[in-house]
């Protein structure tokens, strides 16, 4: 058990989506928290990190920054999503453990895991067999970080964890439709839909690939339950525990913004990976994690916040 209060936490990442919900927390509990924003450090530099090291002392390294993104944004950028993951991940912990960081938590993806696997995925399945293609060059750089962390606790007892979390989904989510995830997507089409009075509103796919997804407020509470009371080598999913199709998903999302015209199911786009849905008994008995926001509760939150904060 970490007792967090006065620690020095650096989070990477966390002016991001899921990195300022993990900040709110880790402020609420009296830690002493420092952002590094992209545009002052550049992760992807080894130096620079050498010398963030120095400069902020962490006790304890949250590592988020990533470059993430939907189908869209994987498929335009597969060797830079590869390269940009990998690099952050090497440097970030390789500079932690020469700087005496007590402990660092690694955030990995659920894209990390094969395309085919028993549903619900169990940690105990993730190296077997090759994750969905769309997706495999920012998975496979993520997952390779396990491999570091477990190789750097064998041979410097570095204490790093790694967790995955499915997909999150809520307020402040990226909603620029070039680069993000299908919830905050299917939102911003559906709102400007309704608005506009459209008769019909495209989504990719057939509907039939399922997904989970996680309420972001859920996510950030589980990083900072683990970075206090999980110190392991095992990674451990993150998830809500429930599976939902697309075809449902948008369904919903139509409904809560009120939309009444059709859906029209692009079946030439990919579906991506075809189930998703994590086993997440392992975060309820090492850390004591379940998820609280339902689905439609969690969205009504998210389509409320856009419309509230959508540009004029
Ligand atoms: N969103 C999801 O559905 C999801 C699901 C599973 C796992 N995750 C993981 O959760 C973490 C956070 O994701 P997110 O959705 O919150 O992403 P996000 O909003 O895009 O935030 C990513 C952050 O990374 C920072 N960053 C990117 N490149 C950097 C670089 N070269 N140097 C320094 N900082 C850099 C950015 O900093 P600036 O703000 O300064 O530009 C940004 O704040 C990631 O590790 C991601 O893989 C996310």
């Amino acid at each position: 058990m970490t007792d967090l209060a006065g620690r020095r936490v650096l989070v990477t990442g966390g002016a991001g989506f899921l990195g300022s919900y993990v900040c709110t927390r880790l402020e609420a509990l009296g830690c002493e928290v420092s952002i590094p924003r992209r545009k002052d450090v550049d992760l992807t530099e080894q130096l620079a990190v050498r010398n963030l090291m120095k400069h902020e002392h962490p006790d304890i390294v949250v590592h988020l920054a990533a470059e993430v993104g939907g189908i869209g944004a994987n498929r335009a950028n597969p060797g830079r999503y590869f390269y940009a993951n990998a690099a952050m991940g090497i440097n970030v912990i390789e500079e932690s453990r020469r700087a005496g960081v007590e402990k660092l938590v690694q955030v990995g993806t659920v894209c990390a895991y094969p395309k085919y696997t028993t549903v619900p995925f169990n940690e105990e399945h993730l190296w077997d067999g090759y994750p969905e293609e769309t997706n495999a060059p920012y998975g496979i750089a993520k997952k390779s970080l396990l491999v570091m962390l477990q190789a750097y606790r064998d041979q410097y007892d570095f204490n790093g964890i790694y967790l995955l979390p499915v997909n999150l989904y809520g307020p402040r989510d990226n909603f620029d439709l070039e680069t993000s995830h299908v919830i905050p997507a299917l939102i911003r089409k559906f709102v400007a839909a309704r608005d506009s009075g459209a008769p019909a509103v495209e989504v990719w796919g057939t509907g039939s690939a399922s997904r989970e997804f996680l309420y972001v407020e859920d996510a950030a509470r589980a990083i900072v339950l683990a970075t206090e009371r999980y110190d392991g080598s095992e990674p451990v999913n993150v998830g809500a525990g429930r599976e939902i199709s697309i075809r449902d998903l948008v369904e919903t999302i139509a409904s809560i913004t009120g939309y009444e015209g059709g859906i029209r199911w692009d079946t030439t786009r990919p579906d991506g990976q075809p189930r998703r849905m994590l086993d997440t008994s392992r975060a309820l008995q090492y850390f004591g994690f379940e998820a609280e926001v339902d689905l439609e509760h969690g969205l009504r939150r998210t389509v409320q916040w856009w419309q509230e904060h959508q540009p004029k």
